[in-house]
């Protein structure tokens, strides 16, 4: 093709591939599979917001300026979450999945993009109230470090504890909510002993490796960022990653139908997307 031929839109394709090649070489961070209409929207809003007019330019600020990497790095992850996210789905596993949990010896939990940790808070007040939480160790991942931070202290905005009530009843909790947090100046803090056996640690899942085996992984809501081809690539990465018989948990509008392993997982309930990794 000539250059003459290239749309802008062949044009915008190829500056945007060298713009994740480059961060990718520059920061190691990998968006290069991740979906194109998504980022292509990233990346725009924040060329609107830097005062710049293409992505070539976007591209030379952020090669040359870490700060302005760092910047585009948060519009790029997206950290929206919610405590008892999808109510349904915690109701789901704490009727339909805990009870085989409890008859293992020890538990192993892999959140896989935690993000601010109301999720991973959410499954550990559901693991105390089922008297499971001591012989559990959760691992929450996630590649935002400042997203990370704010999960290991475990502060939320007191405005959205009325949300996360809602949730939490919804989800079929029994007892005061309020038992699990105190108050303190517009926030609210998570009781310690929720923390106490969860680790918080960076994890790509695009570059890093598997590093443990699991009973459960719940991964809601991160896929759906990323191509087909990586999508695959992660559910290998889960497959390797779970005990025979473990927990895939995803997202209320993810699916593991037509991904590499789908026939080596059991439907263990097909509306709330809980499925169980055959022996
Ligand atoms: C929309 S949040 C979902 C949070 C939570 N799982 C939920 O459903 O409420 C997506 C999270 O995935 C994380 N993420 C995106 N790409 C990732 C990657 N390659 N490896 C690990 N985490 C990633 C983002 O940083 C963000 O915190």
């Amino acid at each position: 093709m000539s250059l003459q031929q290239a749309t802008d839109g062949d044009l915008e394709k190829i500056e945007i591939a060298l713009l994740l090649e480059g961060i990718f070489r520059r920061y190691g961070y990998d968006f290069r599979n991740y979906s194109y209409a998504s980022v292509r929207r990233r990346i725009w809003h924040r060329i609107h917001l830097e005062g710049l007019n293409n992505v070539s330019s976007l591209q030379e600020r952020v090669l040359h300026q870490p700060e302005a990497f760092g910047r585009l790095l948060g519009d790029m992850v997206i950290p929206v979450t919610e405590m008892f996210r999808d109510p349904a789905m915690f109701r789901a596993f704490r009727e339909d999945v805990v009870p085989l949990l409890r008859q293992l010896p020890n538990l192993r939990i892999w959140h896989a993009g935690c993000s601010t940790g109301e999720e991973v808070h959410a499954v550990a007040i559901i693991l105390h109230e089922e008297g499971l939480l001591d012989k559990t160790r959760i691992y929450a991942t996630d590649i935002n470090e400042s997203a990370l931070q704010q999960a290991k202290d475990g502060i939320i905005p007191i405005e959205r504890m009325k949300q996360y009530t809602k949730n939490y009843h919804a989800a079929g909790g029994i007892q005061s909510f309020s038992d699990y947090y105190d108050s303190d100046h517009g926030v609210v803090i998570l009781k310690p002993y929720l923390r106490n056996n969860v680790v918080f640690a960076r994890h790509n899942l695009v570059t890093d490796r598997s590093f443990n085996e699991f009973h459960v992984i719940l991964c809601r809501n991160v896929m759906i960022y990323f191509n087909s081809q990586l999508r695959d690539q992660v559910h290998r990465l889960f497959y390797e990653s779970l005990a025979n018989e473990g927990f895939l948990v995803v997202g209320d509008k993810e699916s593991i139908a037509f991904t590499p392993k789908a026939d080596k997982y059991d439907t263990w309930n097909e509306q709330y997307r809980l499925y169980r990794k055959m022996r």
